[in-house]
C-alpha cells in the first residue's frame, strides 16, 4: 500500500495536519509526502492513495492575491511564520498541469477556521472536485480539520487526522 500525501501550507496547519496523516498512512505501508510544489508525476506514479490537503483562503483554494496576503500578513505578525515550503505554485497551478489518472484513490482535506462550513468555505470541496475531474476516484468526504482565530490547531484535531487517515487506509486495505 503506497499513499502520496501532498499538501499546500503557508503558515504551517495544514503541513501539520499532513504529516499527522502521513504518520497514520505510514503504519500501513509506505508512505510519501510532499509539499505541492515537488508533486511531480514520478512522485504520483504508483501511488495507491493520493491524499491531497490546502488551506482555505476566502471560502475555497488559494490563488495568488490570498498567497501574497498571507506572506504580507507573516511579515507584520511576529507569531505568524511561513512555512519552509510556503513558496512556489499553489494547488490551483498544480491541478492545472495534473493530466488524468484511471480511477486512483483519492481524498480530499483542508484547514479552516473553527465555524460552520457555510461560512468559512473550504478548500476540500474543490479540491475533491478537482481530483474527481482528473479521474481520481473520491473515497472519503472532502474533511477540515479546524484552527481558532490564532491561526492554532483546535486541541484534538491532530489526533482526527490520525483517525481519519487510519479509516481511509484501513478500509482500502480490507477491501483491497
Ligand atoms: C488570505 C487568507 C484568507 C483566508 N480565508 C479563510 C476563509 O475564507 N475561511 C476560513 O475558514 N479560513 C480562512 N483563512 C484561514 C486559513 O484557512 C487557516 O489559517 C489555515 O489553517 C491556514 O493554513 P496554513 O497554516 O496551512 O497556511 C484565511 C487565511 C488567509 C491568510
Amino acid at each position: 500500500m503506497k499513499t502520496v500525501v501532498i499538501y499546500e501550507s503557508l503558515f504551517g496547519n495544514t503541513h501539520l495536519v499532513a504529516e499527522h496523516v502521513a504518520e497514520a498512512a505510514g503504519l500501513h505501508g509506505e508512505v510519501v509526502l510532499v509539499p505541492v510544489g515537488e508533486a511531480t508525476s514520478e512522485v504520483i506514479d504508483g501511488a495507491d492513495l493520493l491524499v491531497v490537503g490546502g488551506p482555505t483562503h476566502v471560502h475555497g483554494l488559494t490563488w495568488s492575491a490570498t498567497r501574497h496576503a498571507a506572506e504580507a500578513e507573516a511579515a507584520k505578525h511576529d507569531d505568524r511564520t511561513l512555512d519552509p515550503d510556503a513558496e512556489g505554485p499553489g494547488l490551483r497551478t498544480w491541478f492545472h498541469g495534473l493530466g488524468q489518472v484511471h480511477g486512483t484513490p483519492a481524498a480530499a482535506f483542508d484547514t479552516r477556521f473553527d465555524g460552520p462550513a457555510e461560512f468559512t468555505g473550504r478548500a476540500s470541496k474543490g479540491i475533491g472536485r478537482r481530483l474527481r475531474h482528473h479521474g481520481f476516484s473520491e473515497v472519503a468526504e472532502p474533511e477540515s480539520f479546524l484552527v481558532d482565530k490564532d491561526n492554532h490547531l483546535l486541541a484534538g484535531e491532530s489526533d482526527r487526522a490520525r483517525r481519519w487517515a487510519d479509516g481511509l487506509v484501513s478500509r482500502l486495505t480490507a477491501a483491497g
